[in-house]
């Protein structure tokens, strides 16, 4: 699935498009040890293209393996693409210098899974929260107490936990304070990688809630992933259902969850059932295993667990095209969702 087309216009109604982060093609290929014979090429990221637009979220979703946090570790510049471009509030990355893509860094924060492995735990909330500053400003120590004590309140934390070590806190409140982190420096964009699935369901709520509350304080853009599609719900404004590296559908919540377009995203969310009561009509149950990235498919990559499969999906790779209001890559897009509508 190499030839996404263009970046996926939807700013048709305004003239001036307020894209904060632009992914064009972003690819990502690991070579591997493969045993005796030398070595394969994983296609971790095969060409992924969207617009996130300022202030908004964009939930990415898909199962176990299909370049979520390749994505991730794309956007947020840790690792370079193998090909593609990446826009950053209309700076291009490719071609940025050294002093510009240390301020890219700043912009773009990062919140993990797990925030146990994410904070040192050498360090205090205090200090934790103090390390960015300190690199990349000049504020006083003074400055930076007040700082940190604001964003500790504003994440949920008290002023007595600022002496304290991760280790001293609940999973709920670790991530909150690695919420602070990432916030501290103000960034435009934050890229959580699945930031609430270690955390009880009771307190995932009230981790998503503060994500949201931040988002309308401070404008924030995110880059929001999750395998749980309850949660997308919760906080998406667009969707982007990934699949073997690629995007299977991509739209605003609405439109993909109304009436998803993709034999992939309705099997997804016939595993949701606590959710889209008024969807159940949509059962598709998914077959087997995602193909082995060292063994991709011919064709369409979704075609050997697909309900809807024809001759064509094997042989004839699908491009993401628009149909009724968003991007889709299947053949038959337009025949998928109308039975039972
Ligand atoms: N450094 C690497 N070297 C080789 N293969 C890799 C590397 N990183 C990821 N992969 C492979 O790329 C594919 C995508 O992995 P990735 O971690 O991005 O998936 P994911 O969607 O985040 O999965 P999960 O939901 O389990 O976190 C997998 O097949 C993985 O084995
Ligand atoms: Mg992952």
């Amino acid at each position: 699935m190499n030839a996404v087309p263009q970046v996926p216009p939807r700013d048709t109604h305004a003239s001036v498009t307020d894209h904060v982060l632009v992914a064009d093609h972003l690819a990502k290929h690991y070579t591997v040890r493969r045993g005796m014979f030398g070595h394969g090429t994983v296609k971790a990221l095969n060409g992924v293209s969207f617009a996130l637009e300022r202030g908004k979220t964009l939930a990415v979703v898909g199962e176990s393996g299909c370049g979520k946090s390749t994505l991730a570790r794309q956007l947020t510049m840790i690792e370079p693409p193998t090909s593609g471009r990446l826009v950053i509030d209309g700076v291009d990355v490719a071609g940025a210098d050294h002093a510009t893509i240390v301020q890219l860094r700043r912009r773009v924060q990062m919140v993990f899974q797990n925030p146990f492995a994410s904070l040192n735990p050498r360090k205090t909330v205090e200090q934790t929260l103090a390390e960015p500053l300190v690199i990349n400003t000049q504020t006083s120590a003074a400055e930076r107490a007040e700082r940190i004590a604001h964003m500790m309140r504003i994440v949920g934390l008290r002023p007595e936990h600022a002496k304290r070590y991760p280790h001293m806190f609940s999973g709920g409140q670790r991530q909150r304070v690695a919420i602070a982190r990432a916030m501290i420096l103000d960034p435009q964009i934050v890229v959580a990688d699945e930031p609430v699935s270690a955390l009880d369901v009771s307190i995932q709520a009230q981790i998503l809630n503060l994500f949201m509350d931040l988002q309308d304080e401070f404008k924030t853009s995110y880059v929001f992933i999750s395998h749980n599609l309850s949660v997308v719900e919760h906080i998406a404004d667009d969707v982007m259902v990934m699949y073997f590296g690629g995007v299977a559908e991509l739209g605003d919540k609405k439109t993909v969850f109304e009436r998803p377009r993709h034999p992939y995203t309705r099997s997804l969310m016939s595993a949701t059932p606590s959710i889209f009561e008024a969807d159940r009509r949509i059962k598709i149950k998914l077959q087997g295993e995602l193909p082995s990235p060292l063994n991709p498919p011919s064709g369409c990559t979704f075609h050997q667990r697909c309900p809807y499969a024809v001759e064509r999906c094997r042989t004839e790779e699908p491009k993401l095209r628009e149909v009724d209001g968003r991007q889709v890559s299947c053949h038959r897009a337009e025949e998928v969702g109308e039975s039972d509508a």
